[in-house]
Formats: C-alpha cells, sequence, structure tokens
C-alpha cells in the first residue's frame, strides 16, 4: 500500500486518518459522483474501540437496535459471509451461526486481533483497506456493513468492491449514516447549522477533504447501490430513538420495545440516524 500515515494527532475522537497519495479512480459502473476523489482512511490501529466506544459507553441501546435489524435482514443461511469493516466483530454473534464459513475484513490490525482472540477459528480476518478489497470477484453469498459509511468520502468505489466481491444471487447489508434526520432538520431550521439535511450531496461537519462523519442522504446512497448494478431489497430505519434525553430517562430495553415496530413503520420516511439496506446483486 502507499499510504502515508499522519504525524498529527486524530481529527476525529476515534481514530486517526491517513491519506493515500493516490487518487481513487470513479467505478467503472458508477454513474452517481463521489463527493472528493482523495482516499481518506480512518485508521483505527492502537485505538480501542471495543472498551472506549462500546464496553465503556452508554450504547447498549444503539448495539441492540444494529443487532435486531441485521437478525432481520440477514439471510438464515449463508455459506461464505464476510462483515466489511467489522472491527472486532462486535456483531459477529449475529452471523456465526448463520455461516459456514465468516471473515472479517478490516483495515485496523488491532481490532482484527481482538477478533482473533475471542472467536478463535470460528472466524477468519483479513486486513486491508476497502478502496481495493483483497478477495477475488465473485467470492461471497452475503456480506455486511455497519457503522463504516460515515468513514467513506468515496461511496460509488465502495459501494462497487462490495458489488465485485458478492456473488450474483449475493445479499448486502448496508448501513448507512443518514444526513436527513429529524434532529439535523431541526438544527438546520432553527440553530442556524450549515447542513442543509435535504440536500442529497453527502455532507462532512469536518470539512470534505478531511476524515470525519460522512452523512449521507437516502435518495444520494439509493442512486449509488442501483449505479453498481444492486437492486434494494428492504430497508429498515434503525436507533430511532438515539438520543441523550431519552436514553437518560428509559432504559435500554424499554427503548428496544419502541423500537421493534418502528424500524418497520418508519423505513417509509427515513429519518434515523442509520439506515439499513438489504441489497441484492442480480443473479
Ligand atoms: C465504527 S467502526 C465499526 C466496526 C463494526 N462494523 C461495528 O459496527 O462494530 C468502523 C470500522 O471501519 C474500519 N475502517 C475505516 N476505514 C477503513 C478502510 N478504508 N478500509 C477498511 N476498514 C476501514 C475501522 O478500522 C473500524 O473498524
Amino acid at each position: 500500500m502507499t499510504e502515508k500515515k499522519s504525524t498529527k494527532s486524530a481529527p476525529v475522537k476515534t481514530a486517526a486518518s491517513v491519506k493515500t497519495n493516490k487518487s481513487t479512480k470513479s467505478a467503472k459502473n458508477t454513474k452517481a459522483k463521489s463527493p472528493q476523489p482523495e482516499k481518506v482512511v480512518s485508521d483505527y490501529n492502537g485505538y480501542d474501540y471495543k472498551k472506549i466506544f462500546w464496553e465503556d459507553a452508554d450504547r447498549e441501546y444503539e448495539d441492540q437496535a444494529d443487532r435486531l435489524a441485521i437478525r432481520r435482514l440477514l439471510p438464515e443461511k449463508m455459506d461464505k459471509f464476510v462483515d466489511i469493516a467489522g472491527g472486532y466483530g462486535r456483531l459477529a454473534k449475529e452471523y456465526l451461526g448463520r455461516a459456514k464459513s465468516a471473515t472479517i475484513f478490516d483495515y485496523s490490525k488491532t481490532e482484527l486481533k481482538q477478533a482473533k482472540e475471542e472467536f478463535g477459528d470460528k472466524i477468519s480476518t483479513k486486513a486491508g483497506d476497502i478502496y481495493n478489497i483483497p478477495f477475488k470477484d465473485n467470492t461471497f453469498d452475503a456480506l455486511m456493513m455497519i457503522r463504516a459509511t460515515h468513514h467513506f468520502n468515496n461511496m460509488p468505489k465502495v459501494i462497487a468492491e462490495l458489488y465485485r466481491i458478492l456473488k450474483p444471487g449475493g445479499i448486502a447489508v448496508i448501513e448507512v449514516a443518514n444526513k436527513r434526520t429529524l434532529p439535523k432538520m431541526f438544527r438546520y431550521w432553527f440553530r442556524g447549522s450549515d447542513v442543509n439535511p435535504f440536500d442529497k450531496k453527502p455532507s462532512n461537519l469536518k470539512g470534505l477533504n478531511k476524515d470525519g462523519f460522512y452523512n449521507y442522504h437516502p435518495a444520494y446512497i439509493e442512486e449509488v447501490f442501483e449505479n453498481a448494478g444492486f437492486e434494494i431489497e428492504e430497508v429498515l430505519s434503525v436507533s430511532n430513538f438515539r438520543s441523550t434525553t431519552l436514553k437518560k430517562i428509559f432504559t435500554p430495553s424499554f427503548l428496544m420495545k419502541l423500537e421493534k415496530p418502528t424500524q418497520k413503520l418508519f423505513a417509509a420516511v427515513k429519518f434515523a440516524p442509520s439506515i439499513y439496506y438489504k441489497l441484492k446483486k442480480p443473479e
């Protein structure tokens, strides 16, 4: 790889950014434009994402909401499955019982080591960069990619890579960081936010040339999926009650009682912070 590690501290709390000195070419079979052609990797090496972001933080509701959506969307039986940007395998228990073989692919060797420590031979791991995934065409029956799109500044290229490694008829379950949420609408209307949630262009509060939190309008991302060749089979609205205030008032199990029916009910409006898509690569 030609990546240079940033010697500066990370611009985001979670991970250091690594910029490549190669531009990323647009995917051949996608027409949607990326916001910014330069490749930026959010480098979690040396960062204890598991402990800091999940174990020591108040995110039980979000974790449960992710799990429910995955249980609903992933095929019951899969031969070869890959968890893309799967980190330390937080969600592995949701697919290990359904897949004959499971692999976690991620840039962070720190996290892949943690996955191996926890799951041993039950899981394979592969390190690499999403913009050039080191798997052959048509390898997997199914894949998922959860809580990763906010790191990627070239979604057409990422989605083309996912399409390439899936077999015809294969299923991709992809969580997308949504730009068009209710809190973002309120911030835009009443608090002077310059992020317009109705504008289809991807946003990044840190600036489009920096590592950070890219958010995607549902209409933009759906165009990216369709231009890559995917068919959209199902949509869920996930983490509908992700709010510091609600989490202070209600227990995670109460919020999950609300979450259960609303994942499907609110899918039509797509206002939640996480939108889950079940996509199919045509036969
Ligand atoms: C927020 S974590 C999510 C991990 C896991 N999917 C989950 O939900 O727990 C984002 C993951 O994306 C990985 N990542 C970021 N940029 C990447 C890249 N360019 N290629 C591969 N993985 C990348 C990070 O190493 C990290 O594990």
